[in-house]
Parts: C-alpha cells; sequence; structure tokens
C-alpha cells in the first residue's frame, strides 16, 4: 500500500491536504479464544494487512469519515458521537471518538478543546473473514487522534478508547483481543495477554529460522459479531461463572472442571470446559514457545479447534474441511481462529508443503461444495503507528 495513495484519497475527499497518515493491523489470533471475556489469556499477533488513515485537523468541531471502500462520507460533530447517535460504517470511526472522550474524562480531562477533524481511510483487511478489520479500523484513527490532538495516553488507554467504541456505540459485546492485538503487537512475535490485568509480553514466534509459514484460510463464510451467537455464547459463560460464585471462568482450573459438572444445565458446562482448558492452553504455548519455538504448538493448535468446535460450538463446516485437509496435507496443526461462525482458520505449514496445503484445501473446498476459500501466508506485524 502506498501512502501516496492514502493522501491523495484525503486530498480528493476534502480538497486540501491531510496533516499525516497513520495505520493499525489486522490480527489473526494463534490460541486463546473466546478466553478474552471471560478474563483468561489470549495470544494474538498482527499481521501484514492494515488500515491506512489520513487525518487533518479543522478550525471547527465538525468531524467527517470517508473511506476508499465505502461510498458514504459521514459527518457529525464531536458533541455528538455517543452510543445510539450513529449507525452505519460511521460507527466505528465515531465511536472511537467517544471511547477516546470516554478515558479522557475517566482521568478527569476532556476532548471540550480538540479540533474536529477530516479523516480518509485505506484498508487492505479483508472485512467479514475474522481479521479483526473494525479494531483495525478504529485503532488507526485512535492513534492519529492521539497524536494530532496531543493526548498522551498509553497502548492500554487505547485499548480500553476502541474497546468501548465496539461495545457501546457498535454495539457488538466483544473483549478486548482485538484492539490489543492491532495496538501493542510486535514484529515477529505474539503478544500474550493476560485479559484480566492488562499485562501483557511479546513472545518470539521465530517462524522463518524455523522454516514455518503461518497461513490463513479465509472460507469466506461472512460473520458478524453484532449478531445473537456471539452473545450467546458469552451468556452461557456468565451462567457457569455464575454457579460456581467466580467472578470470572479465569478464577476455574481444569481439575476443578470434573466436580463442576452437575453445578448446571449442560450447555453452560461445556462452554466453561471450552474457556478453562484453552486457558490452559495459551499458556502451554507460552511455555512451547519459550523452550522450544513454534514447531511444537500444532497440537495445541488442534486441541483448541477440537475444542471449539465440540464444546464452545463456534465451528462451522467450513473451518472443518480447512482444518483437517491442512493438517492431513502436512501442517503441524490447524484452528479456528477469531469469534467463529465463519471466517478464517490458520494453519501452521512447514515452508516446503505451502504448495500442497493450498492445494488440497482448496480441491476438498470444491469437493464439499463450498465456496472457494482464500488462503494466503501471514507475516507477524507491528502494531498500530503513524507512518507519514
Ligand atoms: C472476536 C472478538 C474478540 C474475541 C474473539 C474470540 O474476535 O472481537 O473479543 O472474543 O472473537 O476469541
Amino acid at each position: 500500500m502506498s501512502i501516496e495513495r492514502v493522501l491523495e484519497g484525503f486530498a480528493t475527499a476534502f480538497g486540501r491536504p491531510a496533516d499525516g497518515v497513520w495505520s493499525a493491523p489486522g490480527r489473526v489470533n494463534l490460541i486463546g479464544e473466546h478466553t478474552d471475556y471471560n478474563e483468561g489469556f489470549v495470544l494474538p499477533f498482527a499481521i501484514d494487512h492494515r488500515t491506512w488513515v489520513a487525518v487533518g485537523l479543522r478550525p471547527d468541531r465538525t468531524i467527517r469519515v470517508a473511506s476508499a471502500s465505502v461510498d458514504e462520507v459521514g459527518t457529525s460533530t464531536l458533541d455528538e458521537v455517543g452510543p445510539g447517535a450513529v449507525a452505519g460504517w460511521s460507527a466505528y470511526p465515531f465511536g472511537t471518538v467517544w471511547g477516546l472522550g470516554q478515558v479522557m474524562s475517566a482521568g478527569g480531562a476532556s476532548l471540550d478543546a480538540a479540533r474536529g477533524f477530516d479523516a480518509y481511510f485505506v484498508s487492505d483487511v479483508p472485512t467479514g473473514a475474522g481479521l479483526s478489520s473494525s479494531a483495525a479500523l478504529e485503532c488507526s484513527l485512535a492513534v492519529a487522534l492521539n497524536d494530532e490532538w496531543a493526548l498522551a495516553l498509553s497502548g492500554p488507554d487505547l485499548v480500553r478508547a476502541t474497546h468501548l467504541a465496539e461495545n457501546d456505540v457498535v454495539g457488538a459485546p466483544t473483549g478486548i483481543l482485538d484492539q490489543s492485538a492491532s495496538l501493542l503487537s510486535e514484529e515477529d512475535a505474539a503478544l500474550f495477554l493476560d485479559c484480566r490485568t492488562g499485562e501483557s509480553r511479546t513472545v518470539s514466534l521465530g517462524l522463518v529460522e524455523a522454516g514455518l509459514t503461518i497461513l490463513v484460510i479465509d472460507t469466506r463464510v461472512t460473520h458478524a459479531h453484532a449478531d445473537g451467537g456471539y452473545a450467546s455464547r458469552r451468556a452461557g459463560c456468565e451462567r457457569a461463572a455464575a454457579a460456581l460464585g467466580v467472578k470470572a471462568l479465569r478464577d476455574v482450573a481444569v481439575a476443578d472442571l470434573e466436580a463442576a459438572r452437575g453445578r448446571m444445565d449442560e450447555e453452560a458446562y461445556l462452554r466453561m470446559r471450552h474457556i478453562v482448558t484453552e486457558n490452559q492452553r495459551v499458556l502451554d504455548t507460552v511455555a512451547v514457545l519459550d523452550a522450544t519455538g513454534a514447531a511444537g504448538i500444532g497440537d495445541l493448535m488442534v486441541a483448541s479447534h477440537v475444542s471449539q468446535r465440540d464444546d464452545f460450538e463456534v465451528s462451522v463446516p467450513e473451518l472443518d474441511v480447512a482444518v483437517d485437509t491442512s493438517v492431513a496435507a502436512g501442517a503441524l496443526g490447524a484452528r479456528l481462529t477469531g469469534g467463529g461462525f465463519g471466517g478464517s482458520a490458520i494453519a501452521l505449514v512447514p515452508d516446503d508443503l505451502v504448495g500442497e496445503v493450498t492445494a488440497q484445501v482448496t480441491a476438498a473446498f470444491a469437493e464439499h461444495g463450498f465456496k472457494e476459500p482464500k488462503i494466503f501466508a501471514v507475516t507477524p506485524s507491528a502494531g498500530a503507528r503513524r507512518d507519514r
């Protein structure tokens, strides 16, 4: 992507030059699915697909947002961007402005003196593919405004602001995984994040040295987390935590599972079993990465997929075929990544088998009468930043 294209788009849309260009990446989650809103552990990394935004401040409090991929230009003011005030695509950028205001207020400050802005977005993060295109958009604007308004907010503050945008303005009841990955990731590493304390550290992946590639298999089954499935999984987890009298499923250990089985409905139990075992798999994955590297994590990825498929019930046939076929074709491991109900799987593949895995998954999709998948390698990349 050329920065020039983003600057040109801004100039064409708004008839003046921008102040600068910022960007934020999409993400895949290596392991740790649906654990974020259970105050558990996640291990995502940012991918080499980003959303860029050119921003120019205005003399008034008007805000205007335009995008290379959407026809509508959203217009509002800094004072009218809260929950319920915006719908459609503009909810992402406007919600981000509102989220920043909320975080500033919590710190005893405000955006009362801030100037309005024009913003123009260009993205190569596929939408609806489970790769956090919405977080990339929110986070690109959050880092831009943090600079433009000299807010001096930290990475975790920006996570809070963009997460508020997603939950309260867009209306998707998601956790902090996506925004954390987009804002806090570093090159060639995964981000090990404790969603209870907010503490994080990077874990080196060393894929190139190990001769390994991570493939994304976009099933092209689209999903949206503002739909009911995600919320109902979340409700199942909350039921389980309430039945055990714990604050969150983070507080349940694998050894506690059997004894807890009779204390709640079976569906809540299965949801809980996924979360509790998944938290342990994240810890195990980090331990293996630290000790011996990525070649050893394949079985944990497969176990995570099986748990998402059977206990959490967020897979779809396309994802199961993607995972099973990749592994049969030589992938060390594979799993559904992101919220599920469609979207993408990832596969950890020795470099020399990338062609074979791609060919076999594509053939298997054709045999099943599925849409042709989009299969591409991703590189663990740097988080949100200023580009110009
Ligand atoms: C979506 C949500 C995240 C997380 C994942 C599942 O990506 O946005 O907060 O819950 O699903 O791990």
